[in-house]
This record gives C-alpha cells, structure tokens and sequence, in this order.
C-alpha cells in the first residue's frame, strides 16, 4: 500500500510536494538497477535519481560466485608463505570461483596458469588499468607460475565504430609497454595483440568452442541482437578459449605444427584475475570446457571490484573523461590539481563543523585511494578513526593520497622508459616458458 498523500486527509499539501508537482514536466525518476555486462557498466540510482555505489554483494549472489573469505586467505598464506596482498586484506578482490582447487594444485605442486587480459581502447593507461596488471604481477611472483597477458585489439576494433584495426594494432603494442612497466618475469610471461598471435592451436580451439555455443546462449550476457555485427558475435570464442593451456603449445614445449593438440596440456588448470564484468564470458568457458575433444578444468577466477572514479562511488574511472582517473602519464603537478580539485570528500563542508562532526571515510575518494597504495593496515586505521572524529582534515589527507600516487606513478614511469622495442618483441614471441611452482609441494 502507498502511503497516504496529506490532501487525503484535507490537509493543504507541503511546499515541497507542490514544487514537485509544478516542476515535473517529465516522469519523476525512477528507482534503476546496477547494470553490468563486459560492455556496460552502471551503477544503480535511487527513486529520486540519485546514483548509488555498485551493489558486489548483490551481482555476486546473482551471479552465484563465492566471496571471499577469511577462511581462505588463511589457506592462501599458510601455503604460499605470503600476507595476502592489500588488495586482497581489503576487499578489492572480493570474489571467487574455484580459487581452492588452484591452491589445491599449488599445494601439490601440480603445473597451473595465470591469464588475464586488457582491450586496449586508447594510447593512455590510468590507475584503475594498472591496478589489475600489478596484483596479476604479485600472483605470478608468490605462486611462480606462467602467465599469458591477452591484447584484445580485435575486441575493440568490432565493439567500437570509430576505431580502425590499424589503431588498434599501435594500440595494443603501446599498452603492452604500459603493462610490462609493471616487472613481469620475461621467462614466465608471454604477452600477445589477438590480431598477431591467433592462428595454430588458438584458433582452432575457438572455432571448436563456437560450434558448442549457439547464439541463444549468449545473447542475453552479451547483449547481442540481430542486428549486432558477426564479428562481434564470434569474438567471446577467443576470449573464453584463452583460458585453455593447449591454446600456447609453445609454452608447454608442445608442437605448434601438429594437428593434434595435446591432451596432457589441455588438463592443466588456469586462474584469471579479472574485474566482476568479465565473469560472463568465463562462465561460458566453465559450462562448455568439458565438452571440447581435449577437455580442460573449469577456470578459476579471482574478481575485483572497479576503481572509484575521482567523482566518488557508483562511477568508474574512464579514459574518456580525463578527470575522473588519474593518468600513468600525469605529472606530479596534474595529480596534486586532480585531487586537490576533483576528488569527492567525505569532509563537511567548514573546518568547524569537521571538527565538530567528523568526515566520512567510506565515500571519501581520497582516503579510498589511500587504501589502494598505502600498504600499512595499522596506519591506514589510525587514519581512519581520525578522519571519522574530525582530527585529520580534509587538506591533510588528500596531501597524503597525493604524495602517494605521485610516487605509485613516478615509480611506474621510470620503469615504463626502460622498455623498448626489444625488450616488448621478447615477451610478444611465443616461446617456451620457464617456471618453478611450489618449492616445497606436499607428497600425495
Ligand atoms: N575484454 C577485456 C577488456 O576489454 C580484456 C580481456 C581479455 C581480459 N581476456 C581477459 C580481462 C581476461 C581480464 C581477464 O578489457
């Protein structure tokens, strides 16, 4: 039942309710859901339009994932030897599929792999792009372990009407710079542009894939109608069979040249660190990997949320909007002005009342960014509690998230100029890959 409007009871209605009647030439706005899919990603909003922050809790119960738990980050350090990383400690990697049974194998010292991927849709990478990239860098570094980085140049060409092939090529190879800055082991990393690479035992694995999905199946996750261009229809295929070890022969050591892909490589598990809207795609590779000639396991997957925007929760930091992220290639001047002016505060708005009421560091985007690079959780806490009583100022705590992106992107930069041509030709040509695993794996 609604609840009675005042006039009903003959009562003269409020102000406020007449103003909205005599404003609202259009429908009021309405209570939306958070949308998110490989090509769109919404926040929800509330019934008077107002955006809210995504709902993780609620995309991954629809989506039947695993959280992540306390539990397991227990296991994860007890085997590997290591802390979880902040970004794991904080939530920012909030969900899982099967990350257990790669523990499992970890603990075994059975062989698995790492895949993860970027569609390189622009010349200039920014935190949210590289956050990805360092954490897949640290999982390669704890459990020691192949990796292939996968340039989805074909993805953005067929998604996106203004870009040329050619554009995209340049771009992936600029990317691919960007994203070996980050120090990945040259002898455990292979990194490839889909529109270079893919042929031999790749391509024939995703046009064996295509055969076992039907269009019904994935217009819905992906959006598709019939008017979407074929390209794009077929281009999940290479997504999803990325995630296949007999995709690389040459990693394993296998023949590329041979008709036959080999059915040892193809049982050799993979875990993809991805953002929450990639899922859809790994599903799809989940519910058919069983039935390819060579069957591989259900990847694995390790989630993370989306970087806030400088704007605050609900937005997401965007290549094209140049103030809503901060760029790997801003100078420390760029990012002071960015922050100082465009991130949202949880602060009141005068220092007395600060003082008085304290901030809020739950919307606040400048203490949240501190939670992405300041590695110190008693620290991070002490910060917290002060913002909250209104010791720490607003001024005081973006002057510390600015020192520390200056020196996140400064670092990066520096070892961003180190890579050449050389250097990239070597992690782009597909070759055999040299890794340990497990030094101390349990006997069975
Ligand atoms: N489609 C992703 C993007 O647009 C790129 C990608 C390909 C990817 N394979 C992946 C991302 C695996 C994460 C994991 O950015």
């Amino acid at each position: 039942m609604a609840e009675k409007a005042p006039n009903e009871v003959g009562e003269p209605p409020s102000v406020a309710a007449l103003s909205i009647a005599e404003t609202a030439t259009t429908e009021p706005p309405k209570a939306k859901e958070q949308v998110i899919d490989p090509w769109s990603v919404e926040a929800g909003t509330d019934e008077q339009g107002n955006t809210l922050a995504f709902d993780y809790e609620a995309i991954s119960k629809k989506w039947a994932t695993r959280l992540i738990d306390q539990a397991l980050l227990d296991r994860f350090t007890a085997l590997t030897g290591h802390k979880p990383h902040r970004w794991l400690r904080r939530g920012l990697y909030f969900s899982h599929r099967d990350l257990d049974r790669i523990l499992d194998c970890y603990e075994y010292g059975k062989p698995f792999f790492l895949y993860t991927g970027r569609g390189p849709s622009s010349d200039s990478m920014h935190i949210g792009h590289t956050i990805p990239f360092e954490f897949t860098k640290w999982l390669q570094d704890v459990f020691d372990v192949p990796l292939v980085i996968m340039l989805t140049d074909d993805e953005k060409a067929l998604f996106k009407d203004s870009l040329s092939f050619e554009e995209v090529l340049q771009f992936a190879r600029n990317n691919a710079k960007d994203i070996l800055a980050m120090g990945f082991d040259k002898k455990k990393t292979f990194i490839y542009s889909d529109l270079k690479y893919t042929g031999g035992h790749f391509l024939l694995n995703a046009w064996e894939f295509s055969k076992l999905v039907t269009f019904n199946q994935v217009r819905g996750a992906f959006g598709f109608d019939a008017s979407t261009n074929i390209g794009r229809i077929f281009f999940p295929s290479l997504q999803c069979i990325a995630a296949f070890a007999t995709s690389y022969p040459e990693i394993w050591g296998d023949d590329p040249k041979s008709d036959v892909r080999s059915k040892k490589t193809a049982a050799i598990p993979c875990l993809i660190p991805c953002a929450i809207d990639q899922d859809p795609y790994f599903r799809l590779v989940r519910d058919n990997c069983h039935r390819m000639k060579y069957p591989s396991p259900k990847p694995a997957l390790l989630h993370c949320k989306f970087l806030t925007a400088l704007q605050g929760a609900g937005g997401k930091m965007s290549s094209s909007n140049p103030n809503s992220a901060i760029f790997m290639s801003d100078t420390p001047k760029q990012i002071q002005k960015k922050i100082n002016s465009h991130a949202f505060s949880g602060g009141q708005e005068t220092v007395e009342l600060h003082r008085e009421l304290g901030g809020n560091p739950d919307v606040d985007v400048a203490y949240q960014y501190l939670t992405y690079f300041e590695d110190d959780d008693e620290k991070l806490k002490v910060i917290y509690d002060q913002y909250k009583k209104g010791e720490l100022l607003t001024g005081e705590l973006k002057k510390m998230c600015i020192s520390l992106v200056q020196e996140y992107v400064k670092g990066y930069q520096e070892a961003r100029a180190k890579i050449t041509d050389e250097v990239l030709n070597e992690f782009m040509t597909p070759r055999k890959l040299e890794w340990k695993g497990n030094p101390n794996p349990k006997k069975k």
